[in-house]
């Protein structure tokens, strides 16, 4: 049954957050294990519905799933291919990470779609292009592409015209055990793509980067398991200090491992927040009303994340001064504006550009989530606004948050989930699903 947040905003955050392990991240490393020929063990994952699904398309392929609590011990003894379910494949984009590694491990892989949150086309024309480079033979037949490569995969020497993370992953994945070397330039260098190498390269891949898009792979013959403690998540991190830099809050957040936000720390700076890091720790304080930044383009790493472009929209809202937002990555992924501008929210919209004049205050109204990071910029919105929001869609935010609502409420935000029973979040008096 769907579920409604009611938010009564202006409560200042205030605490301490632990950020979990990155989902995008976590995703491609999943798809990854089956190229190992043993056990893949991935200690403290977030408890996510994308995670739960690409779980659901290895078990389809006999990969034993084990889950202790929340580590995951992933079993390739009986791995077996099968066609991939569409109705899985058709609920997360993550799903044509499997190409690479299917193609790979079983020289053929037909795929029927994926899905996702609606932010762009989203086509897979470069995965496509570089399998190929690397020895796929590609037909399409009504909506399903079958890959296959009887002979496997040979190393080769590949240009991306865009550096497409998805095609980055599932050409690093497959060259992984293709025979010889490949030369993969212009290709995505996100600190998750950083994560998948490290990942890889422990299970004895040979993979070299600059960290700046360009990699050589040589193929290896088969690749091991591994114990591997993926990257805590920037999205979900910078999601919490802009909570508390929207609230006039403080906030810390403990993490294990590198928290890749350099330039992300600087925008808030920039915003007039204080930011402190230290070794597993992050802190921002803010007091006072928040500075404009004047201009952000998402951009490909190391350029302003476009997954954090709803958040920093919603700052930019409540700031003082004008921004001008420019969203070059996905061509649809300002429909969270419409939703701000009914909390009050001055902004107007030119194609792939928003002009925003900050106001003092946002209010509370009805809101409906219309993707997974649209859902963290409405939410800090709907906490920094005066009265009360209803937020509903909020699958959306399930996909990619592990105990967003929960940690919030422990820092101070005044958040109830309720059972969205006639479509209008009537809950009863002894709701479980308060948070
Ligand atoms: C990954 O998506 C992330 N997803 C996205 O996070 C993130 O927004 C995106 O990278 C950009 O950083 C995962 O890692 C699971 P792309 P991906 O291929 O791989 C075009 C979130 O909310 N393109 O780099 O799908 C494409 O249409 C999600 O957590 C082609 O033209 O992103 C888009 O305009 C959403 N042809 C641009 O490239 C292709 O073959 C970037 O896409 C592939 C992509």
């Amino acid at each position: 049954m769907e579920q409604m947040l009611i938010v009564e905003g202006g409560a200042r955050i205030s605490g301490c957050c632990r950020v979990h392990r990155a989902k995008n991240a976590v995703l491609p490393i999943l798809a990854a294990s089956l190229l190992c020929d043993s056990k893949v063990v991935l200690p403290d994952l977030p408890d996510l519905s994308d995670l739960a699904v690409t779980k659901q398309l290895l078990s389809e392929l006999k990969m034993g799933v084990t889950e202790q609590c929340r580590d995951l011990i992933l079993s390739p003894d009986d791995l077996a291919y099968s066609r991939l379910d569409e109705k899985l494949t058709a609920k997360l984009r993550a799903s044509t990470l499997f190409l690479g590694p299917m193609l790979a491990r079983f020289g053929k892989v037909t795929f029927g779609g994926s899905g996702g949150c609606a932010i762009g086309k989203r086509p897979i024309d470069l995965h496509l292009y570089g399998l190929a480079k690397l020895g796929a033979q590609i037909k399409q037949e009504g909506n399903a592409i079958t890959l296959s490569a009887e002979t496997g995969l040979k190393g080769a020497d590949i240009r991306l015209r865009y550096p497409s993370v998805g095609a980055t992953e599932n050409i690093l994945m497959a060259a992984s055990l293709a025979k010889g070397r490949t030369a993969l330039s212009g290709g995505a260098a996100e600190p998750e793509v950083l994560d998948l190498v490290r990942f890889l390269n422990r299970c004895g891949a040979k993979i070299e980067t600059d960290g700046a898009g360009n990699y050589q792979i040589l193929g290896q013959k088969r690749l091991h398991g591994c114990c591997f403690f993926v990257m805590p998540d920037r999205i979900e991190a910078a999601t919490y200090l802009a909570a508390a830099a929207a609230t006039g809050g403080e906030i810390l957040l403990t993490f294990d491992g590198e928290l890749a936000l350099p330039l992300i720390g600087e925008l808030f700076e920039i915003m007039g927040c204080r930011v402190l890091s230290a070794k597993g720790g992050l802190a921002l304080v803010q007091r006072g009303r928040l500075s404009a930044p004047r201009r952000l383009t998402t951009l490909p790493y190391p350029g302003f994340p476009t997954d954090l472009q709803a958040v920093f929209t919603t700052l930019c809202t409540l700031a003082k001064g004008q921004t001008v937002i420019r969203e070059t990555v996905f061509e649809e992924r300002f429909s969270h504006l419409s939703q701000l501008q009914k909390m009050g929210a001055e902004i107007t919209v030119c194609g792939r550009e928003a002009v925003i004049f900050g106001v003092k205050e946002l209010f509370g109204t009805e809101i409906t989530i219309p993707d997974l990071r649209a859902g963290g910029g409405l939410l800090v919105a709907a906490l920094a606004a005066r009265g009360e929001s209803r937020l509903s869609a909020l699958s959306y935010v399930d996909r990619g948050y592990d105990q967003l609502y929960e940690q919030l409420s422990l820092c101070g935000a005044r958040i109830k989930k309720m059972r969205c029973e006639d479509g209008k979040g009537t809950s009863r008096p002894d709701d479980p699903c308060r948070v």
